[in-house]
């Protein structure tokens, strides 16, 4: 399991239950066409973390009735939808590697990314209409919050808006958004209390954001040993990033050099360097760290509409390696 869970039967549960969820996901890759029933199982076998899921599961345990179906088929659910939207992710950033795998667009083509992604959302679509009607209009809401955050990143901020403020925004609609509607499905098919799944919502769109956050911090922080991909490359495709943003709202005359290095694309190997070293020393990665750790603080928070036990302590655990994680 990517979290440390300190209970061994809840670990249990939630480790088969995953395999259960697997075999679920491969499944409804199953098309009648064999060519799309390949490309669909392309991404979706290539080994994701399955966040997600795991977050419904843990989200199901605060309630009443965690072991109901409905959680798995919700695990489901959000795993397709977040799957589909890589393949339309891809595409937008013209990406060629995922998961240590050829993308779909660069396996195949464009087309045939754009058309495996809506594959995977009439699946999930169908599967949550299984949901109800509830569900399905959660994961509407979700749907056009995904979108409109994937099209804000392509918005410049406008000239009075506050450049990290728009960041965040971003931040909240595409990844934010479907990490929160993940618990709140746990806690609503897993027959949480309503003020438990409005604290388990909230506090999943919180965890959402700092994942993001924290891949901002390791694209410059870590070495390509460690985080499986190559360093500082947000910077270099001029992708604003949170400890960039923070960087770039210093006033200090010391930081000259380094604010010119971040006003233009860092395409040339040297000033890319040069500015990746002057960030890894700048105050503004600690900021950013901070800011991070604040958050899952915020997250944790929540928590306490939960009685003291293994699954609290369970969620504690996820928010706070999700905010100091390694890779
Ligand atoms: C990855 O971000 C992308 C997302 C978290 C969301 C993508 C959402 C869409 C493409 C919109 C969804 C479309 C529909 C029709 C619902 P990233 O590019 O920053 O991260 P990466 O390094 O994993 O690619
Ligand atoms: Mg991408
Ligand atoms: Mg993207």
């Amino acid at each position: 399991l990517a979290l440390p869970v300190v209970d061994t039967a809840l670990e249990q549960r939630l480790v088969a239950r995953l395999a259960r969820v697997e075999e679920l996901l491969k499944a409804h890759c199953e098309a009648r066409t064999p060519y799309v029933t390949r490309a669909a199982a392309h991404l979706m076998m290539a080994g994701g973390k399955r966040f997600r899921p795991l977050l419904v599961m843990l989200a199901a345990e605060t309630g009443t009735h965690p072991d109901a179906p409905e959680v798995d088929t919700a695990a489901c659910v959000v795993e397709l939808t977040h799957v589909a939207s890589l393949y339309h992710d891809d595409v937008m950033d013209e990406a060629d590697l995922r998961r240590g795998a050829d993308t779909a667009n660069a396996r195949w083509d464009n087309h045939v990314a754009i058309l495996t992604g809506d594959f995977l959302f009439g699946r999930s679509s169908e599967l949550t209409a299984d949901l109800g009607p509830d569900a399905v209009r959660i994961q509407a809401r979700t749907f056009n919050r995904l979108v409109e955050g994937q099209i804000l990143e392509t918005v410049e901020p406008g000239p009075d808006e506050d450049a990290l403020q728009h960041y965040l925004e971003v931040v909240a609609g595409k990844t934010g958004s479907l990490i929160a509607t993940s618990a709140r499905y746990g806690a609503m098919f897993g027959g949480a209390r309503p003020e438990v799944v409005e604290a388990l919502s909230a506090y999943g769109e919180i965890v959402g954001m700092s994942f993001q956050l924290s891949d901002d911090i390791l694209d410059i922080a870590s070495a390509s040993e460690e985080s499986g991909k190559t360093p500082g490359t947000d910077l270099r495709e001029g992708v604003p990033t949170l400890p960039v943003l923070m960087a770039q709202a210093s006033t200090d005359p010391a930081d000259a050099r380094l604010l010119e290095l971040l006003s233009q694309p860092l395409t040339d190997d040297a000033l890319h360097a040069e500015a990746l070293d002057l960030l890894r020393d700048h105050p503004a990665m600690d900021q950013a760290r901070g800011y991070v750790l604040s958050e899952a603080a915020r997250a944790k928070k929540l928590l306490e509409v939960l009685d003291p036990g293994p699954v609290r302590t369970a969620l504690e655990s996820f928010a706070d390696a999700v905010a100091t994680r390694s890779a």
